[in-house]
């Protein structure tokens, strides 16, 4: 075991927030599911990229724990919401998820500097840079599916989306 142990309300708050990240992934793959079934494949494919990046922010902590010499223990998900009213609503609902998730993560750092945790603080600082990521793509979302209330202007964003990640090699809807 490395000479630095986690304490134990720094290692609650890592592993509440590894099922955090992973309980996000879930909910982004409902969301994407909800978009498929609306033939908005565009929104799909970005919310399936999204599931995947949220499991591989689960995996930066399980990294993390274990070469601390901590196990992390995986525990239930909860079922995602997976019904939305519209476009607009199932952004809302993605940024809303990513504000609670900026929560989680400073709440991690709280503990981390509490604890004098300095590598647990420097693993953080990565989340807290790519949060402010993801708060500015949810807001941006959430403003141009306000815009596009239409069903024209609907499949014009949607068809926008699809070419913007094909063009970045996001190919598969999974
Ligand atoms: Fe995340
Ligand atoms: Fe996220």
């Amino acid at each position: 075991m490395p000479g630095h142990a986690i304490a134990q309300a720094l290692l609650t708050e890592l592993q509440r927030q590894m099922n955090h990240e992973l309980g996000a992934a879930h909910a982004y793959a409902a969301l994407a599911i909800w978009c498929f079934d609306r033939n908005l494949k565009g929104f799909a494919r970005y919310f399936y990229k999204q599931s995947a990046e949220e499991r591989a922010h689960a995996q930066r902590f399980i990294d993390h724990l274990l070469d601390r010499g901590a196990l992390p223990v995986l525990g239930a998900i909860d079922a995602p919401r997976g019904s939305f009213d519209s476009l607009v609503d199932a952004a809302r609902h993605a940024r809303a998820m990513e504000q609670a998730n900026t929560a989680g993560i400073n709440r991690a750092y709280e503990a981390a500097l509490a604890t004098k945790d300095y590598p647990a603080q420097v693993m953080l600082h990565w989340f807290i840079n790519e949060q402010v990521e993801e708060e500015a793509w949810t807001d941006e979302m959430v403003a141009r599916a306000e815009a596009s209330t239409t069903p024209g202007g609907m499949q014009a964003l949607d068809r926008h989306l699809e070419r913007y990640l094909a063009d970045r090699g996001y190919e598969a809807t999974e």
